[in-house]
């Protein structure tokens, strides 16, 4: 039997190691949370890219607590709605680059996956070519942990030890067009959709190369593939402007979001659809669309999203970020002459440190030992992919704690580094 100090299973966690290990984690406020021991730690990630405006924030709390008192929610199944569900829909729909778009509201963005890659698959279907099923992605792609997600994972240990996955699904290389013009040629008349991230984030921080975006969309266009641009991750200003599209110039048939919709208070995601794939099933030639969930639409899950987005117009956060961009660029480049230091990447507050290939080599776990070094010095961060720490601070926080967090960052690899030569000398 196994005795365990907790009954929390954690996710994306190897049980056995987090035992007697767990950091409790007690109230924050800005870009700041707090343990129950009282020890401050700085959110380098806020949380999992999702804290945009900031931990503390009582208007949030506020707006739940009236959606409660008056409506806690009620299911929107069928022709149900609800004044907050209603208001969100109009308000992302005016925020998204796509026109005249409507809003199907899912729990989170692995549901956001799954509707939009059950919506492309139906969307054929009802407009009779049913033959269009295959799935594009790229290497190095996150869309979530449900079975779809999972299916379109292009990191590939998020996706061993299933068993079988969703069929027809193709993946193509993360950087330039070429490899996806030829499977596009290759299947042609039987492509559904391609699926991206703008910028690669649980993959390491890989923004697009230059030229990407307009050469993927010439080729979606010519073999009438439709474009899904997953911005669980970029949407609502984690790269300046409300979508990442809007700074890459893409028309997407589906945008997703979650995460920053609410900057986490609550569980929300959003499918955004442009008139294309409305067509049929707003039209009635598609029939009944039998996919939702129970919360899709939640009243207080849509005040909160409202409350949040208020908040990031009101105090101005895109243009934050904007600013913030070039100070988060130039203090992680700081790192680049580090000797375990490959590669920095940023876009917007998006950022990677990549360890070079060699440090990983000598030591696979080097990562996860960076991580602890700096919780040890007051950061919270993580690794990404096992090569690369993961940095996406709120939008609120300073260009000085931007400078002290790179700053913290440098001292935790020095210790790393000073660990692992004087674990050398020793076996010499
Ligand atoms: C690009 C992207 N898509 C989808 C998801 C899944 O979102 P969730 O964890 O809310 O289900 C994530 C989560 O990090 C993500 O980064």
């Amino acid at each position: 039997m196994i005795q365990a100090s907790t009954r929390f299973w954690h996710p994306f966690s190897d049980m056995s190691q987090v035992i007697g290990h767990e950091v409790i984690l007690d109230r924050g406020e800005g870009a700041w949370v707090w343990d129950r021991d009282g020890r401050r730690y700085y959110d380098a990630t806020a949380s999992l890219w999702y804290c945009n405006v900031g931990h503390g924030r009582v208007e949030l709390a506020e707006a739940a607590a009236k959606q409660m008192r008056r409506l806690d929610s009620y299911s929107t199944f069928g022709s149900y709605a609800n004044e907050p569900a209603l208001e969100l829909a109009e308000r992302v729909c005016a925020l998204a680059p796509i026109p005249e778009a409507v809003a199907f509201f899912t729990t989170g963005g692995s549901d956001a996956v799954d509707t939009a890659a059950k919506l492309v698959r139906r969307y054929w279907h009802a407009v009779g070519q049913p033959e269009r099923q295959l799935i594009l992605v790229r290497e190095g792609a996150y869309h979530g942990m449900n079975t779809y997600g999972t299916s379109l994972a292009g990191i590939p240990a998020n996706a061993a030890g299933y068993g079988q996955l969703v069929p027809g699904v193709i993946q193509v290389a993360r950087d330039g067009a070429s490899d996806l013009a030829r499977v596009l040629a290759e299947h042609s008349g039987h492509v559904a959709a391609f699926f991206a991230e703008p910028v690669i984030g649980a993959g390491g921080v890989y923004p697009p190369v230059e030229g990407y975006w307009a050469a993927v969309q010439e080729l979606c266009r010519a073999h009438d593939v439709l474009l899904v641009i997953d911005e669980v991750v970029t949407g609502f200003g984690r790269l300046g402007s409300w979508f990442a599209s809007e700074r890459y110039d893409i028309q997407a048939d589906l945008i997703l979001g979650a995460k920053g919709i609410t900057s986490g208070y609550f569980p929300v995601g959003v499918v955004l659809c442009g008139q294309r794939i409305q067509e049929p099933f707003w039209r009635g030639s598609a029939g009944l669309l039998r996919h939702g969930y129970t919360y899709s639409g939640h009243a207080t899950g849509a005040a909160v999203s409202l409350a949040n987005l208020g908040l990031i117009e009101a105090e101005g956060l895109l243009e934050r970020v904007r600013y913030l961009e070039a100070a988060l660029s130039s203090e992680l480049s700081t790192l680049s002459d580090h000797a375990l230091v490959a590669e920095v990447r940023t876009a917007g507050l998006m950022g990677a440190v990549e360890l070079t290939a060699r440090a990983l080599q000598d030591d696979p776990g080097i990562i996860d030992k960076v991580v602890r070094a700096a919780q040890e010095r007051g950061v919270l961060t993580r690794g990404l992919v096992g090569r690369a720490l993961h940095i996406s601070p709120a939008f609120i926080t300073t260009a000085a704690e931007l400078a002290d967090l790179a700053a913290a960052l440098r001292e935790s690899i020095d210790a790393v580094g000073a660990q692992r030569l004087a674990t050398a000398a020793d076996r010499r």
